[in-house]
């Protein structure tokens, strides 16, 4: 199977899944269709909303005559009338709607293979949140026994193994691992639509993290059954690929109409707040009097209006990096929502999640909620200035927030002084030193925050203290002007160990530092060591990217394999000449590295070859067969400057 990132923000990711039947671009909304009963023609669905693939039941398909003889002789595509992209379920749903179905486990994967299915579903068994311990772990041996033996007939057919479990949050790890261990293309999350219908969505969070996290990150993973776009954004930003609905039909049989914050009856709206195609050309006493099978469709298409628009939008917020606002305002659109987001503030579960966490973004950071404070990329803030800070005093001064950047107001008082600013902020303590970098002169909070977010930047800002053993002071020492204090020189140093590691900035700048600022903006530029450009410094996110001469002391400072991606020796030369490094071509990686952070890229024998920005994390290098893994800045021939 091809699948390739192409842009991520956290988990979530913009990526293109090959098949017989051309690129599917992901995250991507898979509509529902029933051969028996086909609501909106696919034709026109492909019209409309541009969909490049759909899923429809094979086993309704394999229990129909007309349809199994069609299917069979002039495959699936033919019967739906679509040339994109088709996934096929088994019939798991059905024995769970309605009891034991007759096929054989095997007979119903060779039958989705035969029709031409582009990816088909394995006999999974479907495991109701209401199950007991033992029978659910019943269930998934039985279907991992299956996924293997149906990944030995799948053909050329791309094949999607579920994961089940319950909401046994080990059960689920323990199907994930096995799964992962099967040749197979597709890891749909199953058992979830009780879940869903019930809006037990932190039950459905963690159900999400305990199989994402144990599924090989180059595979695609789908969410069985997601129904409502409210799920879309918490379902993409814990890495889920792949969503399918067939909500938009069967809300629409009821006289539903799906929203961005919910679902409202027909019969309940004097208007309808919307202005998709449908809602602007059809009257709303028109829509309640009309012919019930004309009312259905139209609703289905309004559903369908909205349910793709809101895929659109979590797309954009991807390449803007601003998913995490959309997540937080569908939970302050919905309180089983915002519990869900409850479990993404576990320990375990940020620290998870800031693995994949880009180092900066586009965009600037939105305050939405008391949530936001968890995002992993405030997380990884605070932990990094707490292992890497070195006070310089015993004493400090505590300064309230400011405008952005802060050094705008207090350098002038930081420069006359050996004694450390910290400014309190919602992010916690800031040293002024580090108020340009991102996401902290990058962010914007209303001038109150909520309660809960102030206690919890108060109490990291005591723990701080503690930690470094600093008292605070209202007065600054007096007494001569320290020449070495000059806050672009502390800048340097600050971010250099906030992005490089403690300490590492006596080593970058051990020897005549040279800082070049920018004529227009006075910011930092270039750093020079000894005459040599080693650093330089983003306008956008005020962070480092490092030139060959910074990478070689790197090089030589830290051992193998810290801030390295170690390539195969045969791309040595490509890599020296500033070509990228693909993922197939990566043998080991540091895990500390993060996206977007910058590397060195070694041969296997730790020849340094060059700098670049990874895209990727170790797990991610490692499990992805395509795509751009480090995008190379300077290769050791190079010389170039991009
Ligand atoms: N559709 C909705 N849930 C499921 C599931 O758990 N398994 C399969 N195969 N299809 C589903
Ligand atoms: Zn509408």
């Amino acid at each position: 199977m091809r699948f390739e990132i192409k842009d991520r923000d956290g988990l979530a990711r913009i990526g293109v899944l090959e098949t017989r039947h051309g690129k599917v671009e992901t995250p991507a909304l898979l509509p529902v269709i029933n051969p028996n009963k086909v609501l909106i023609e696919p034709k026109e669905m492909k019209k409309l909303f541009k969909i490049d693939i759909l899923i429809t039941n094979s086993y309704i398909i394999y229990k129909n005559k007309r349809l199994k003889e069609f299917a069979l002789s002039k495959g699936v595509h033919k019967l739906l009338d679509f040339d994109g992209s088709i996934m096929t379920d088994s019939g798991t749903f059905q024995s769970y709607v309605y009891g034991d179905i007759d096929v054989d486990p095997i007979e119903i994967v060779e039958f989705q293979r035969d029709i031409g299915s582009d990816i088909g579903t394995i006999l999974d068994l479907f495991t109701n949140p209401e199950e007991s311990y033992d029978e659910t772990k019943r269930k998934i041996n039985e279907t991992v026994r299956r996924a293997r033996i149906s990944s030995k007939v799948k053909g050329e057919m791309l094949l999607a193994c579920p994961v089940q479990g319950g909401t046994y949050e080990d059960l689920r790890a323990a199907c994930a691992k096995k799964m992962s261990e099967i040749e197979c293309d597709v890891h749909p999350i199953g058992g979830v639509v009780p879940l869903m219908e019930n809006q037990r969505y932190d039950d459905l969070a963690k159900v999400i993290i305990s199989s994402k996290r144990y599924l090989p990150l180059s595979r695609v993973v789908h969410l069985f059954g997601a129904g409502h776009p409210l799920v879309f954004p918490l379902a993409v930003i814990l890495g889920v690929d792949l969503v399918d609905s067939a909500s938009y039909a069967k809300y629409a049989r009821d006289d539903r109409l799906i929203f961005p914050w919910g679902t409202e009856k027909l019969e309940d709206l004097e208007e309808i707040p919307c202005n998709c195609p449908v809602c602007t050309s059809t009257d709303i006493k028109e829509l309640k009097e009309m012919d019930k099978v004309e009312r259905e469709k139209k609703i289905a298409l309004h559903n369908l209006y909205i349910c793709f628009s809101e895929m659109k939008r979590i797309k954009v917020a991807i390449k803007e990096g601003s998913l995490w606002e959309l997540v937080e305002e569908k939970s302050s659109l919905n309180p089983m929502m915002f519990d869900a987001l409850r479990v993404l503030e576990r320990e375990d579960v940020k620290e998870w999640l800031e693995k994949f966490e880009s180092i900066s973004k586009k965009s600037a950071l939105f305050y939405v909620n008391p949530h936001t404070l968890h995002r992993p990329i405030i997380y990884r803030y605070q932990k990094r200035l707490f292992s890497v800070y070195r006070p310089r005093e015993k004493e400090v001064v505590l300064k309230e927030e400011v405008e952005k950047p802060y050094s705008r107001y207090y350098r002038e008082e930081w420069e006359k002084s050996k004694i450390d600013i910290i400014v309190k902020t919602p992010f916690g303590p800031i040293p002024l030193p580090l108020d340009e970098m991102y996401p902290i002169a990058q962010s914007v909070f209303p001038k109150n925050i909520d309660e809960e977010s102030k206690i919890l930047s108060e109490k990291l800002i005591k723990e701080f203290l503690e930690k470094f053993e600093l008292k605070e002071t209202k007065e600054r020492r007096k007494g001569k002007r320290d020449l070495d204090l000059d806050l672009d020189l502390d800048r340097v140093r600050y971010i250099i160990d906030m992005q490089f590691g403690k300490g590492v900035s006596d080593i970058l700048l051990d020897g005549e530092v040279k800082i070049v600022k920018s004529k227009s903006t006075g910011k930092i530029r270039n750093v020079y060591l000894n005459g040599k450009h080693i650093l330089s410094m983003r306008a956008q996110d005020g962070l480092f990217t490092l030139k060959v001469d910074g990478g070689r002391i790197l090089h030589t400072y830290y051992a193998s394999p810290r801030f390295r991606v170690v390539v195969e020796n045969n791309v040595s030369d490509y890599i020296k000449n500033g070509r990228n490094v693909f993922s197939k071509f990566v043998v080991d990686c540091d895990s500390n590295l993060r996206p977007f952070d910058e590397c060195l890229i070694v041969s296997e024998d730790d020849d340094f070859l060059g700098v670049g920005r990874c895209l990727l994390n170790r797990d991610e290098m490692l499990s992805f067969n395509y795509g751009i893994a480090v995008k190379t800045r300077e290769g050791v021939k190079d010389g170039r400057n991009n």
